[in-house]
Formats: structure tokens, sequence, C-alpha cells
């Protein structure tokens, strides 16, 4: 049985990828902060792990908690927007909450997590955004969140040749209906998580350290 670990799963992308995970015979094991989280991955036959990953002290138990295992696959889920633009400087507390949540969790997590893909010579994806694409950037809408998700993408790349035995992508989920995606996004989190699922699943080892769009295709950084 593969097994694998999703960060950010109480709701939107991350709970429908518990779904369809446990549903295709997977052991899941998925991370939420609240007790209403717990409850809707405990619902769908995940194992729920407590963690803030912008709270050091929570997200520094990872490993603790997951002693011993291989996971085939782990998802960094867990993000935040901000829609400040260039012409708004960010609040500390808007600065703090963006890059701890997408950034400094992640560099958390990583080194916590990968020896257990490499174990398992699985995947690590981190859900980074074609926001944070430099060559796709046009304007400053949403500037901290792209910012936010560029140094996110930095942080696969600088990991990926410290775990050569994973293979880790920074994965674009499409424009999803969650509460972040809102209602008039074009994707179903139904459909962009069975497309993220196909192409997670044919992530090659040419395609390790890369920036993917859910249909497998490759953004420029
Ligand atoms: N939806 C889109 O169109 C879209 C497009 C591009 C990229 N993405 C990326 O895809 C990922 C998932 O997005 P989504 O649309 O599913 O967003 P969402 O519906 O807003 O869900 C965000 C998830 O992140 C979790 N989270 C936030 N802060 C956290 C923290 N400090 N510690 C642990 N978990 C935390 C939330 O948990 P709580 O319930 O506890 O807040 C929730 O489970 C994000 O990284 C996002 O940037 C989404």
């Amino acid at each position: 049985m593969s097994t694998a670990l999703i960060i950010g799963a109480s709701r939107g992308i991350g709970l429908e990828l518990v779904r369809q995970y446990v549903a295709d015979g997977w052991r899941v094991m998925a991370t939420a902060r609240d007790d209403a989280g717990r409850d809707r991955i405990q619902a769908l036959g995940a194992q729920c792990l407590r963690v803030d990953v912008a709270n050091p002290s929570s997200v520094s138990a990872l490993a603790w908690m997951l002693d011993g295992e291989k996971l085939d696959l782990a998802l960094y889920v867990a993000g935040v927007m901000d829609r400040n633009s260039a012409h708004t400087p960010p609040t500390q507390d808007a600065f703090d909450r963006v890059m701890h949540t997408n950034v400094m969790g992640a560099m958390m997590v990583i080194p916590q997590v990968a020896p257990m893909v490499e174990a398992a010579e699985g995947v690590l994806a981190c859900l980074s955004s074609v926001m944070g694409s430099l060559q796709g950037t046009h304007s400053s809408d949403a500037a901290l969140y792209r910012i936010s998700k560029t140094a996110l993408n930095m942080v696969v790349r600088t990991s990926q040749p410290e775990y050569p035995r994973a293979r880790m992508v920074a994965l674009h989920p499409g424009w999803v209906q969650t509460d972040m995606g809102g209602a008039h996004a074009t994707l179903t989190a139904a459909h962009a998580v069975t497309r993220l699922r196909h192409t997670l699943a044919h992530i090659t080892p040419a395609q390790a350290g890369q920036f993917l769009s859910y249909d497998g295709s490759t953004i420029p950084w």
C-alpha cells in the first residue's frame, strides 16, 4: 500500500487530495490546524496530524510524529493569499503571515520529510502558483503572494540537489474553485486533483526540480 502525507488538508485542494488518494487505496496522513479540519480528514478515512506550518514549534514536531515512515508522496499544500499590489506596502502582519505560511513552513517541512520520501524513492511536491512565475508576471496584482510563491519555487530548487533520491517539484494546481480560488475559477477541486494525481504519478527523474502545471507541462521560472 502506498503512503501519502498531505500538509494543509483541512479544506480546498488538500481535502480533495485526501479524498481521492484514500478512495484510490492509499494510506493517507494529513494535517489540520483545528478540530473541524481534523474531523473532515478523519471522516474520509485518513489519519490526522495537528500542524500549524507558520508556527515553528508546531511544525518542528512533524519528524517526531512521522518517526520511521517511508513516504511515496509528500505534498506541501498549505498556503495563504494576500491581495496587496505594488502601490501598497504590506503590513508586517501580512508579510509574516504569507511568508511564514508559504515559504518558511516549506523550509521547515522539507528537511524533516525529504529523507522519508527518499527512503521510498518518492515524490515531494509543493503547491506553488503560476502567479509565482517571474517570466509570466506582468502585473503587481497580489504582489506579496506572487513573491512568496517565487520564493517557494526556490525552496524546491535549492532542496532537490540535497535529496537526489526524491523527485521534487513545484506544482501549479490550476485555477481551482476553493475558498482561495473563488467560485469563478475554471476547475472544480475534483477535476484539478484528478489531473494533479495523474501528473504526480508520472513525474520522471528528468522533471525533478522543475516547475510544473497540473497537466504536467513545464512552467517558465
Ligand atoms: N485555488 C487556486 O486557484 C490556487 C491556484 C494556485 C495555487 N494554489 C495553491 O494551492 C494551495 C491550496 O490552495 P486552496 O485553493 O486549497 O486554498 P484554501 O481553500 O484557502 O485552503 C488553504 C489550506 O491551507 C491551510 N493552511 C493555511 N495556513 C496554514 C498554516 N499556517 N498551517 C497549516 N495549514 C495552513 C488551510 O488550513 P486552515 O483551514 O486551518 O486555514 C487550508 O487547509 C495553496 O498553496 C495555494 O496557494 C491555489
